[in-house]
């Protein structure tokens, strides 16, 4: 494996190609070009991560090399060289994209230093641009599953509310999508390339929340030894999500109130007004109209949040899009392990759709990164998932002839699958007459 970097020398004298070579032939793989067409073809064959170019070149010279090169493929560093002292021309070559100029003749350790840096920052680059897709390959929008109704609509609000700056109130149940809707509101907006900054107000004690907020200054407080840059400072031109509203402090609640209006604040410990600009998002699995008529949540503050209100809802009021988060999260998980992805039996896909999900869409996520961790099968079955006390929905809520017959349900389910679907031996476990069992199968419309 080759692991050096490509460093492409184009200058129409020998002389200058052979001794390039001879200082960087021992820790890069070098190419060498005597014209402009020949370096074009270099270019296009070799992955290339810097040239270094002569300026002056017959035919094609090398402020078009330059051009052309970075048209191909901008993150490719060059550096000029020039014998001539034309200051002028090296200037111009820098302004259209290249990375610095030598001067002709060169010194060794000064080619090797620029060459160096040169290399660090395209590595940088790189490395940026790829966390930058990792980010958002766990937080793009289209990674968000939902088929029903309510979720379309929502998702059809997201794209039009991302495109604006009025402030988002998020309100559902925990596990519903609140941070995942949060996060693509921004990903979706012109602020995308800029910070999302989530401030969990449930997390953040009352009294540290100005100073995570607003920052401080050194000697603002007992214990303030050096400068702190707050989180509204830091989401500048981007989204900060204040998730949990409903726990901030009263207080607080004022104080946000005012940031929201004015766009301004204080570091604490300084006179200094700071303007910022950034785009309000909050959540809460509250119901914030009640905690306002027991005066726990300031009803100006709701209103200013609630210019454009999103209420997710809970995952057993959606339970037709239960199939496409099983495979979602088995997909996930699969990809992730790298292994064969799972699937649910039809009986146990039954239970699941009647279970009432009250940790919403992250309780499904864990039972099947659960049943991936320990259940080596391909197909999930009922048995597997009743060790995990996923029932029908909450016992106490029907008659006994209804608790008793889902109860039913549940077991005949579960055995036949147990005996692989054989009906005779399914009987004789159950101690019943094969024409009940055959008439229960029909009842409860159960798949063997
Ligand atoms: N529509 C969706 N499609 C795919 N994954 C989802 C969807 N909604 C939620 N999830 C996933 O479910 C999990 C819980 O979502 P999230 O953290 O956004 O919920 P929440 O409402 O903020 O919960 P809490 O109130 O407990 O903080 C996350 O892993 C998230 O990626
Ligand atoms: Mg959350």
């Amino acid at each position: 494996m080759n692991n050096k970097a490509t460093i492409l020398v184009v200058d129409d004298e020998h002389g200058v190609r052979q001794s390039f070579n001879m200082v960087l032939k021992d820790e890069y793989h070098v190419l060498l070009a005597s014209t402009g067409e020949k370096a074009i073809n270099l270019f296009q064959e070799n992955p290339i991560d810097l040239i270094l170019l002569d300026i002056l070149l017959p035919g094609i010279d090398g402020i078009d090399l330059l051009k052309k090169f970075k048209q191909t493929d901008p993150n490719t560093e060059i550096i000029m060289v020039t014998a001539v002292n034309d200051l002028q021309t090296a200037v111009k070559a820098i302004k259209l994209g290249a990375y610095e100029y030598i001067i002709k003749p060169f010194i060794v350790d000064d080619v090797l230093t620029v060459i160096g840096r040169a290399l660090e920052k395209r590595r940088l680059v790189r490395q940026v641009a790829y966390l930058r897709n990792e980010l958002e390959r766990y937080h793009p929008f289209e990674k968000m599953v939902g088929k029903d109704k309510k979720m379309k609509n929502i998702f059809e609000l997201i794209s039009v509310v991302s495109q604006s700056d009025g402030t988002v109130l998020i309100q559902g149940e925990s596990g519903t999508g609140k941070e995942l809707i949060a996060r693509a509101i921004h990903n979706l907006s012109p602020r995308k390339n800029q910070p999302f900054v989530l401030i969990n107000c449930a997390a953040i004690p009352a009294n540290l929340m100005e100073s995570e907020i607003f920052g401080y200054n050194k000697g603002a407080f007992t214990g303030a030894t050096s400068i702190r840059i707050g989180k509204l400072e830091i989401a500048d031109k981007g989204t900060v999500f204040f998730d949990d509203i409903d726990s901030l402090d009263i207080n607080m609640q004022a104080k946000l109130l005012r940031i929201i209006q004015e766009k301004e604040f204080q570091r604490l410990g300084d006179t200094r007004i700071i303007k910022v600009d950034v785009r309000f998002v909050a959540a809460s699995n509250k119901d914030i109209s009640d905690l306002i008529s027991h005066g726990e949540f300031r009803e100006d503050l709701f209103y200013r949040l609630n210019v454009f209100p999103i209420k997710l809802p809970p995952l057993r009021e959606r339970s037709g899009d239960i199939p496409l988060f099983l495979n979602h999260f088995f997909k996930l998980y699969a990809n992730k392990s790298g292994r064969p992805q799972k699937g649910v039996s039809q009986n146990a896909l039954k239970v699941l759709m009647e279970y009432d999900w009250p940790g919403n869409i992250r309780e499904i996520q864990n039972l099947v990164e659960r049943l991936c961790t320990i259940k080596q099968d391909l197909v999930i079955r009922l048995k597997d998932i009743t060790s995990f006390s996923i029932s029908k929905k909450k016992i106490t809520d029907g008659s006994l002839k209804e608790v008793v017959s889902s109860f039913e349900k549940q077991y005949i389910a579960e055995v036949l699958e147990m005996v692989d679907g054989n009906r005779k031996k399914a009987s004789e476990k159950l101690d019943i007459h094969r024409n009940t069992l055959l008439a229960k199968i029909h009842e409860y419309d159960l798949n063997i």
